[in-house]
Formats: C-alpha cells, sequence, structure tokens
C-alpha cells in the first residue's frame, strides 16, 4: 500500500484559522427550476465510519475501512487518530489505520472543537489505555448536545471520572462488565459503551440501547476484530469482555441520510432520482411519509428509486430514535413539505433547537412557523431565491434544495458546514442535472457547475 496522503482537506491544513476563514467563505449557487433525475451512488455512512475509525484504536494491529467518505469529518478524526498516536494512510478508497505504536491519552481541545463526534474516542481509549483525557465538548448549533450518558455509563463499568479545566479524564484499573441501562437511546453513548465493553471483564448488557445501523454496522467490525456481541440493532445490546481485538478490515455501510437527501431533492423537483447501495428498510419509515406524500417509490436490490408523479400532500412527521425518522432528515423533509398542498406539522423529538434554518428557509419563501419543538409548515409555496446562510449541515443540505426549486439564484452561504458530512455533494447534484456552482472565498466559482 503506497503511503498517499489524505488530500488535506480545506480548512484543516496548517494554516488554520486562516484558512477555517476561507472555509466559511465557501458557498453553493443554485439556479432554480431544473427538475432532477438520475441515479446517485452511495458513500459510505459519516456516522458509521468515524465510529468504526475509533474503534481501530482497540486493537494493537492495523485495520482497513473501506468506503470512507472523504468529507471534512473524516478528514478531523483522522487528524484526531494521529494526534493519538496512531498512522493513518489512505489509498485508492481505503484508509488504512496502525494503532500499534505508543499512543496518547490526551484528546486536544481543537479537535473536539471541530466536532462533537470526536468523544467517541473516549470509550476505545480507555479500554485500550486504561486512560483517557478528552477536551469537554462545547454546544453546537443544535442545541447543548450533553454526554451525561457517556459518563455515567463508563463509571458502571467501573471507570472513574473527573472533569476539571474543561477536559474529562476517565481512568480505570480494568473495566468490569456490568448491567447499563440509558435513560435514552443515545446512539454516541451507546457506541461508546459497547467499545469499552469489549476490553471490561465479563457481561456487559446496554438496556435501552440506541438500534441505528450504525450501531449494527460497528458491531460487525468490532465482531470481526474478535469481539463477542449479540443483539446489536436491537434495545438490549450483551457484549461478553476481555477478548484481545486484532486488526480487521471492514467496508462502512451506506450513508443512509445521504440517500432521503438525494430522494428528497428529486421529489423537491418533481424528479425522478434512483439511490444505489442502501439495504431500503434502513429507511422505511422515511420512504411510507414519502409515499403517503403522494411520490411512488420503488425499493430493488439495494436501490431505491423516487419519482413525483403529481401534487404532493402534506403529511406529519415526529422525529424519533431508529427505526423512528430521522432528526437528520427533518429539515430536508420541511423543504418538500413547503411544496405539498396544505398544511404538515413536524414534531422535533430528539435535539433541541433543530428548527435554526426555519428562518433562512422562509426567507426563500416557505411558510413555516415553529413553537417550541413543533413547525406548522404551510404549502404550496412558490419559493423565490435569495442568499442564505446554513445553520448546520443537515440545514445547509435543506437550503441548497429549496434553491432547487426556487425561481431564480439562491445562494447558500457556509457550505462548510455541507462539506462535513455530504461527499462531492455539488458534484452529485450536478450529475442529476442541477445547475450548481461551487464559490469558494473571494467570490471564484468552481467546482461542479454545469
Ligand atoms: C448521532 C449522530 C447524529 C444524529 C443523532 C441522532 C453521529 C456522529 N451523529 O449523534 O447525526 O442526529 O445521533 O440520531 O453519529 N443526550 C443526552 N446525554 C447524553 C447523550 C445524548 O442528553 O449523554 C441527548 C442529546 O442531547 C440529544 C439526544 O440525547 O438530545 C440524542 O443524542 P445522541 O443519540 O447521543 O446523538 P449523537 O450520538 O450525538
Amino acid at each position: 500500500m503506497t503511503q498517499a496522503q489524505w488530500p488535506e482537506p480545506p480548512g484543516h491544513d496548517a494554516a488554520g484559522a486562516a484558512s477555517e476563514a476561507a472555509d466559511r467563505g465557501r458557498s453553493l449557487r443554485v439556479r432554480g427550476g431544473r427538475r432532477l433525475e438520475g441515479e446517485i451512488v452511495l458513500s459510505g455512512a459519516k456516522n458509521s465510519a468515524l465510529k468504526l475509525m475509533a474503534a481501530s484504536l482497540l486493537a494493537d494491529e492495523p485495520s482497513t475501512i473501506r468506503r470512507v467518505p472523504r468529507i471534512a469529518d473524516v478528514f478531523t478524526m483522522v487528524d484526531m487518530l494521529r494526534a493519538l498516536g496512531a498512522k493513518v494512510t489512505f489509498d485508492d478508497g481505503e484508509l488504512r489505520i496502525d494503532p500499534s505504536g505508543p499512543l496518547n491519552e490526551r484528546a486536544p481541545y481543537e479537535l473536539v472543537r471541530r466536532m462533537r463526534a470526536s468523544i467517541i474516542v473516549m470509550g476505545p481509549m480507555v479500554a485500550r489505555l486504561g486512560r483517557a483525557t478528552i477536551a469537554m465538548p462545547g454546544g453546537c448549533n443544535i442545541g447543548p448536545r450533553r454526554i451525561d450518558f457517556h459518563i455515567r455509563g463508563l463509571q458502571k463499568l467501573g471507570a472513574a471520572i473527573e472533569i476539571e479545566h474543561g477536559f474529562i479524564e476517565v481512568t480505570s484499573d480494568g473495566l468490569r462488565g456490568a448491567v447499563v441501562p440509558l435513560d435514552y437511546p443515545s446512539v454516541g453513548a451507546t457506541e461508546n459503551l459497547l467499545m469499552a465493553a469489549t476490553a471490561a471483564q465479563g457481561t456487559t448488557v446496554i438496556d435501552n440501547a440506541a438500534r441505528e445501523p450504525e450501531i449494527v454496522d460497528l458491531a460487525k467490525f468490532l465482531m470481526s476484530m474478535g469481539a463477542s456481541i449479540h443483539g446489536a440493532g436491537t434495545s438490549s445490546i450483551e457484549i461478553e469482555g476481555g477478548h484481545a481485538l486484532h486488526g480487521a478490515i471492514h467496508e462502512v455501510i451506506a450513508d443512509r441520510i445521504e440517500a432521503g437527501t438525494y430522494l428528497l431533492a428529486g421529489v423537491a423537483t418533481g424528479g425522478d432520482v434512483t439511490v444505489r447501495g442502501l439495504n431500503p428498510p434502513c429507511l422505511e419509515l422515511f420512504l411510507n411519509k414519502l409515499r403517503a406524500m403522494g411520490v411512488q417509490v420503488d425499493e430493488g436490490d439495494r436501490t431505491i428509486r423516487a419519482r413525483a408523479l403529481g401534487a404532493l400532500r402534506p403529511v406529519d412527521v415526529s422525529t424519533l430514535p431508529h427505526p423512528g425518522f430521522a432528526t437528520d432528515l427533518q429539515a430536508q423533509f420541511m423543504v418538500a413539505l413547503s411544496l405539498a398542498e396544505g398544511t404538515s406539522i413536524v414534531t422535533e423529538n430528539v435535539f433541541e433547537n433543530r428548527f435554526a434554518v426555519v428562518d433562512e428557509l422562509n426567507r426563500l419563501g416557505a411558510g413555516i412557523t415553529t413553537s417550541g419543538h413543533h413547525a406548522v409548515v404551510s404549502g404550496p409555496r412558490q419559493l423565490t431565491g435569495s442568499v442564505v446562510e446554513a445553520p448546520d449541515l443537515r440545514g445547509g443540505a435543506a437550503l441548497a434544495i429549496a434553491g432547487l426549486v426556487a425561481e431564480g439564484v439562491t445562494e447558500v452561504r457556509g457550505l462548510h458546514h455541507v462539506d462535513r458530512g455530504y461527499e462531492d455533494f455539488d458534484a452529485k447534484l450536478a450529475g442529476l442535472g442541477a445547475d450548481v456552482t461551487r464559490v469558494e472565498a473571494g467570490g471564484e466559482a468552481g467546482g461542479a457547475g454545469p
């Protein structure tokens, strides 16, 4: 394998702050009115790849992870693994992580600040080193995102935890298996505990565990490393700990949120879009909501085709942990609901402050009002292009979809949010026939505009 480096991601090079500022200057210019049509080959799931990368720290041999998306959050996790002492290389779509050298116990603030999901290294580090010092993640645009379940769970496994000077210090003289009930099926807490429990002596049971497909993917990777795990994908996961883990080769599952985003882009433009690479049941509830809106949805062997054949109908949506409607598709779905004939109610149950995009959508002409964790979406609306600012990753994708149907030109600023989680976003949209142009800081157009 060659030692080719990752192409240095924008904002993640030595220039640091200056480059980060340039990063924030990136926008997507969208000329609305084109009907999207065609097929998208899905990338690997962001929310799986990041955890698999962290899990590779549990072995003292190299692991290879395939179909890792080239997105900013993955580059941040590469930086994190390197900061912890692992060697990371990339070659022809494969990420190779060698954690066999001496590892550091300290996850720096700069990286945790850049990506809150960095705290996922906590479980593997305690398991491998018996200690971890992780910068406390701050809040973020979609709410405070606490980590109390992670901490209480690790304490149940026998770890001692202190929080001082903005860092969480976790120490353990040997984790012990325990029954760990979660107050809420948190994805990150389930994953951190699952990884830590592989090193705990005896049996651990995580009750009220999250059931996301990415948890199943993580468990499969851990099992291929030699872990003994039962029940991943159900709300009770049992881990028989204490087996030494070895390196493994694994391919990341397809990104279901990316799939939903492109299907919605197709639906909003009255188009015909197929996504390839995903097991359709991963998106069952979402697909049923599309059907209820009057969209023709066909499920095939790892393909999903959505055709908007007529007027869209309103539907009510409540986000919930999997298998409920994914909160990560809520903002994009609201754009389609804005085009439906009637009133829809969207209830956000997973995160606080997850309607940050509503003001920007309304600037494009959507008619959305919010009260607490409810949003009332009135349609149909004729959207009109304007300059808008992406408040976060999924909100940015929603604004791009709105731009695709808006009259005239929409400029979505803050494209760095979208680049955190969507691989080749503009190129993939252009491949479906969208008129999109990536504008780099300073106004230079580049990228995938046709
Ligand atoms: C993950 C996903 C994110 C997705 C979310 C819910 C990654 C990198 N991110 O985030 O895209 O939107 O799942 O599907 O995989 N909570 C606590 N205490 C805790 C942990 C969580 O109160 O210790 C709360 C959070 O504030 C939030 C809710 O539980 O309100 C859900 O959070 P969680 O499932 O942990 O989401 P993440 O793992 O952060």
